[in-house]
């Protein structure tokens, strides 16, 4: 491995893996064809679990177990509060599991523990806490109409959600999805990614314990066409909640329409733009920069991909960026001082791979990295391309590994065209000490989300979603949390 390779030495021994089995009406159990799946470290390429894969009868068998709780009533007519107190239970028990939880989340994502540690974790918690506090705060409200009527909204659950998740954030994605949905009084039908089940069904098991009644969260491992195709498709699910590709959220939508028309939620890939000017405050930009990418090697939905720098700054800010992609820490996961680990697979590592050929391929300029890195796991090195210009594959495509694109500019007008030429509109980023000119970029970009003077600021509180190709819906903070209820409208003669 390269020079700056962590040592390894305070390497913690992976956790014991408790469960590997479907979680349906709080029991584990096998899948209905008995079949199983691998897990692997993608650090060492070793397998690490067989864990059960759920088929449509597991599907079918979850859904029926999630109707029978919400039709019950055991979870919708539970006073609101008390699911509440159960949200905070489970965030408790997470807290209390955060070292296994932490080691477990790295050990299968290929996440540094570090990071584990001091982002995904309390962002975990922190997001049941918030939704656990909404519970009982869902409201409707009174509308005044001409005659003599009483009209007033009531929230009520959509009923049972299936959950499609990614693996490149597996727990934080989990307390995304299940928090609101169970605040909210609806139950649920969750699929991790067939990389990363282990973590979901670790917290599976603290569900159990916490308290919740059967069949209010059935989790269901298991790939993409088959156990996802079939929540998608499902006639007993209400709503359909997907993060991931935008192709695959297409034939998410497509399944959905051509099935019972759920309800769709969709939080799909990006290409954000991240915009420096010159009177930037340059040291924090370009660190934060770096990160913007090399968060979580390059595998995140808002990683800030498209990096257009002022011209004035460009050669300056090229050279810093480069010094500190050198310096990022690689190594092993579960070595508290790495800071950069593995790509999830070899299909990811492949693809990112593939990426770097095309950058050089078509003209930019390839400043550090672009190899791998060892010979076993999916480690490759910081990559930075420069001289990079809108039409090439690598300032188009969501690449989701790490390689930074930088692409000089001059002036506003010409870099908010062409930070709005792209199909993707997730989140964005602008740099500049001129609050007049933050405003301004901040109304002209299309993105859900702009950050200013700052990167991959996430809140419970906060909404998040994609404009354009980049999704439908929003999650978390108070808009997230309405996607989860069923808006009924009482109009009364008095
Ligand atoms: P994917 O979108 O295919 O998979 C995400 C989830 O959807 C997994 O749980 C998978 O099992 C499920 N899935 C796959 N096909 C399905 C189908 N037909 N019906 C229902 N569910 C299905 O993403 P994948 O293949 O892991 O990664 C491919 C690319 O997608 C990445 O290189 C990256 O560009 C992008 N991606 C974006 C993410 C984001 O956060 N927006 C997360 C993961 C991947
Ligand atoms: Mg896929």
């Amino acid at each position: 491995m390269s020079s700056n390779h962590s040592s390894g030495a305070a390497t913690p021994a992976p956790p014991e893996i408790r469960h590997t089995g479907l979680l349906i009406n709080n029991r584990w159990t096998p899948s209905a064809a008995g079949g199983t799946f691998a897990v692997f470290d993608p650090a060492t390429e070793q397998e690490i679990a067989q864990v059960a894969e759920a088929g449509e009868p597991d599907i079918d068998q979850a859904v029926a177990a999630a109707r029978a709780a919400f039709e019950l009533g055991q979870w919708s007519r539970l006073p609101a509060a008390r699911r509440g107190r159960l949200l905070e239970r489970l965030a408790d028990l997470i807290e209390e599991h955060a070292g296994e939880l932490a080691a477990l989340e790295a050990w299968n994502g290929g996440k540094p523990i570090a990071t584990v540690r001091q982002v995904d974790l309390p962002l975990t918690v922190a997001c049941y806490r918030y939704f656990a506090g909404w519970a009982d705060k869902i409201e409707g409200s009174t509308i005044p109409i001409p005659g003599s009527y009483f009209t007033y909204t009531q929230p009520e659950p959509v009923g049972v959600i299936g959950q499609i998740v990614p693996w490149n954030f597996p727990l934080m994605m989990q307390a995304w999805k299940l928090a609101p949905a169970l605040a909210a009084g609806n139950t649920v039908v969750f699929k991790p990614a067939e990389q990363t089940p282990l973590s979901a069904l670790y917290v599976g098991q603290l569900i159990v314990e916490a308290g919740f009644p059967r069949g209010v969260v059935n989790i269901v491992p298991g790939f993409g066409k088959t156990a996802g195709a079939a929540i998608a498709r499902h006639p007993g699910i209400d709503k359909v909640v997907f993060t991931g590709s935008t192709d695959t959220g297409r034939s998410v939508m497509r399944a959905a329409a051509d099935s019972n028309l759920k309800a769709v939620t969709l939080e799909l890939g990006g290409k954000s733009p991240n915009i420096v000017f010159a009177d930037a405050p340059i040291e924090e930009a370009i660190r934060g920069a770096h990160g913007a990418l090399f968060f979580n090697q390059g595998q995140c939905c808002t990683a800030g991909s498209r990096l257009f720098v002022e011209e004035s700054i460009y050669d300056e800010f090229v050279g810093r960026s480069v010094e500190l992609a050198r310096q990022r820490v690689i190594g092993s996961p579960l070595d508290p001082a790495s800071q950069h680990g593995p790509q999830i697979d070899r299909r990811q590592f492949d693809k990112v791979m593939r990426y770097i050929e095309a950058g050089s391929a078509d003209g930019a300029r390839l400043v550090c990295g672009g190899n791998r890195v060892g010979e076993r796991g999916y480690f490759i090195e910081p990559t930075v391309f420069a001289q990079v210009s809108d039409e090439m594959r690598i300032a188009t495509d969501e690449i989701f590994g790490p390689v930074m694109s930088i692409l000089p500019f001059r002036g506003m007008a010409e870099v908010i065209e062409r930070a709005n030429a792209s199909s993707y509109g997730l989140a964005a980023a602008v740099w500049t000490r001129d609050m007049g000119k933050a405003h301004r970029m901040a109304k002209a970009i299309r993105a859900g989300v702009v950050w200013v003077n700052c990167y991959n600021v996430f809140d419970a509180a906060t909404s998040f979603g994609g404009f354009k190709q980049s999704g439908i819906g929003r999650e978390l903070g108070q808009y997230g949390l309405r996607e989860y209820s069923a808006w009924k409208t009482v109009i009364m003669k008095v």
